[in-house]
């Protein structure tokens, strides 16, 4: 069914163009799932893939929390859907760091406006600032909604809808299944306002990719650099 990724393919082959310039370029996948043979496909370098899942398709279980890696020993680093199911993300970001080489490419999707989704294994939410603040060591390329405000308010009718019928899996399956096809139009409309600054503070998920730097961004150029719709002016 058609979902939205504004983001994904177009960074990561950036990713990809800039580490085909390196000799033997590595790149760690954390919390792959299923998702190594996607990238594989669209980037053409090595790529190690790390979960915590035993049905994963993994290079190595590992833990975002305590990569079993030496310092320096990536070019890149994908997280996508990840940080948020790690109990401590500034620590996961902190072994990024530690994992990455000087300048090394990382790119984060992180959810905002979704529901619980892996059960008990999911603790956080950020807004484009607060993933901004998660990844102030690296320098910014790009950042902004892999889905926008119409893809949360699908998702909140199909939570909505869940709250109301039975538990029964047949029941949720059958709910989930018809707001995704009723509701599949939303996916165009994001495509058209996701980067809106006021789709943006209402956005489903949001992603950040940038580069290890030796500055790390400051409080202030986190405020400053808020591209939402609302400029406070009481402050
Ligand atoms: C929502 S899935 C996303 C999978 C994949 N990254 C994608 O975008 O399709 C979250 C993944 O993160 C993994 N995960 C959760 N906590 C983790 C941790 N502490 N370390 C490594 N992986 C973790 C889960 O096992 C799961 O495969």
């Amino acid at each position: 069914l058609p979902s939205v990724n504004l983001s994904a393919d177009r960074c990561l082959s950036d990713l990809g163009t800039r580490l085909a310039r390196q000799s033997d370029p590595h790149v760690l996948l954390i919390g792959s799932g299923a998702q190594r043979a996607r990238l594989a496909a669209l980037i053409d370098v090595r790529i190690i893939a790390v979960d915590i899942d035993i049905s994963a398709d993994v290079d190595a279980f590992a833990d975002a929390l305590s990569l079993p890696f030496r310092d320096q020993s990536f070019d890149a680093v994908i997280a996508t859907a990840v940080l948020e199911h790690v109990i401590r993300p500034e620590i996961a970001v902190t072994e990024i760091c530690r994992v990455l080489k000087a300048r090394g490419l990382f790119y984060s999707e992180i959810p905002f406006m979704q529901q619980v989704h892996e059960g008990a294994y999911d603790f956080t939410r950020y807004t484009l600032s607060g993933h901004r603040r998660l990844a102030e060591r690296f320098e910014e390329l790009e950042s902004g909604a892999v889905a926008g405000p119409a893809i949360a308010l699908r998702w909140a009718i199909e939570h909505f809808l869940l709250a109301l019928v039975s538990e029964r899996q047949l029941v949720r399956k059958l709910v989930k299944g018809g707001v995704r096809t009723a509701f599949a139009w939303l996916a165009i409309v994001d495509r058209r306002i996701a980067q809106r600054p006021a789709a943006l503070d209402g956005a489903s998920c949001t992603y950040f990719y940038g580069c290890l730097g030796e500055d790390a961004a400051t409080d202030k150029d986190i405020i400053t650099g808020y591209r939402g719709a609302q400029h406070l002016r009481h402050v």
